[in-house]
């Protein structure tokens, strides 16, 4: 069924409407179909949303794809709010975390128990996901995946022919760092933009902090904790590894910024496992051609990011089929496996045999297992899971000003953080 999408959209139109004559001859479901707002679009993220296109397509139902570009979804989000405030918004978003909570207050958000029920999800996902998943009792959502923020990839070659080791401290890091630069590398491939700067802060909170500090400085938005000598040590830390960047970085997409690691350019990022799709697409061999640690200081802990597609409230009831179709075929295991290994991120459900996973992504499987055990597993600040989406912007606005600022104290970034927080109050 994969040549399906080699055929003309007519050719295509025309056997969907076959199949769906002949799965509703077979008292099936008729073909429906279902518009999915996503913003995979580098190289990794392309290839695997391809998967689900597939499978869905295999089904009979049509996958119109609404492809919005921009790291971590913030154009995405923007697009979906007007496309729902004019009364059309799609038939299923990729929404992550407590917005789903802010999309179900709504009342716009479709009820999955049904699918969730015969598909057994509450055995199936782990607690802190399927919570996520609910609004008021009822699924509204489903996920994809569980992707690790907290990492630190490497060009080995580039370490080895600069003579560094892959750093395991902050101290090494920046010893490192130099060496790199002096052996004529960027140390460190970044992208300025506000959530990739948010996206290493965190970690660094994680690693100066703990994983108790860092949920009472983000998922419980304690004063006290954001202006804590602990946080202004974690700022000026993070200020400091801008050193280790190179001069083109503003504005850069973060899979251009991975390009750099993967053309030996650049020595390292710190940056989520969705990296890893795209060292996969280029052909490189996890442990051989790249290299992935724990950023350091963080290696008990595991930051979490959930992909999830949450669907909205439809009329049509071909397209409501369509819509559960999706839903369901979502945590099949063949979906979950084919899709995590191109993207980068692990299974959402525990279950399922990771022989076929890389290095890098059985590591994250046990540790994700051992942080839940520890009590170590923290919600992503930088990939919505924290907090709601009002105070996470006003926090990657002064997150992203202290890193750029020349004159702004960490003292002062601390201090607007803890007033930022009472938003929430
Ligand atoms: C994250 C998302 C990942 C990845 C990344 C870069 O927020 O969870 O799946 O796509 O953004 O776009």
């Amino acid at each position: 069924m994969r040549a399906f999408t080699t055929f003309s959209p007519l050719r295509k139109t025309l056997l969907g409407l076959a199949m769906a004559g002949a799965l509703g001859a077979a008292g099936q479901a008729q073909a429906g179909e279902v518009e999915v707002l996503h913003w995979w679009t580098s190289g990794g993220e392309a290839k695997a949303v391809g998967e689900l296109r597939d499978l869905l397509e295999a089904e009979g139902h049509e996958w119109k794809d609404f492809a919005v570009a921009g790291g971590a979804g913030d154009s995405a989000m923007t697009v979906l709010k007007s496309r729902a405030m004019s009364g059309n918004p799609p038939a299923a978003a990729q929404i992550n975390g407590p917005s789903i909570q802010e999309w179900g207050e709504l009342g716009l958000l479709g009820n999955l128990d049904g699918v969730a029920e015969a598909g057994n999800w509450d055995e199936l996902l782990p607690e802190v996901v399927s919570n996520m998943m609910r609004h008021d009792g009822h699924y509204v959502a489903v996920p994809v995946n569980v992707h690790r923020v907290n990492w630190l990839w490497a060009n080995p070659e580039v370490l080895e022919d600069a003579g560094v080791e892959m750093p395991t401290t902050w101290d090494e890091l920046f010893a490192a760092g130099e060496t790199l630069r002096d052996a004529g590398y960027v140390p460190l491939a970044h992208g300025g933009q506000p959530w990739q700067d948010a996206t290493i802060f965190e970690s660094v909170v994680l690693s100066l902090g703990g994983s108790d500090f860092y949920r009472r400085a983000f998922v419980d938005l304690d004063e006290k904790t954001l202006q804590s000598d602990t946080m202004i040590e974690a700022l000026t830390t993070f200020k400091r590894l801008r050193k280790l960047m190179d001069e083109g970085m503003p504005g850069r997409d973060w899979n251009l910024a991975t390009g750099m690691v993967i053309d030996g350019e650049a020595a390292m990022q710190i940056m989520g496992d969705w990296a890893k799709g795209e060292f996969t697409a280029a052909g490189m061999k996890a442990g051989e051609d790249y290299v992935c640690a724990p950023v350091p200081g963080t290696k008990d802990a595991f930051t979490f990011n959930i992909d999830s597609f949450a669907m909205f409230q439809l009329g049509d009831e071909e397209a409501r089929e369509a819509q559960k179709t999706l839903a369901r075929l979502i945590l099949e295991p063949e979906f979950q496996k084919t899709f995590n290994q191109i993207k980068g991120s692990i299974p959402a459900r525990p279950d399922l045999d990771m022989s076929g996973f890389d290095s890098c992504a059985k590591r994250s499987m046990q540790d994700f297992q051992a942080a839940r055990d520890a009590n170590t597993l923290v919600p992503s600040m930088a990939h919505r899971m924290a907090m709601r989406s009002d105070v996470q912007g006003a926090f990657f606005d002064i997150i992203t000003n202290y890193f750029n600022s020349s004159d702004m104290a960490a003292e002062q970034a601390a201090e607007r953080l803890a007033q930022a927080a009472k938003l929430a109050m």
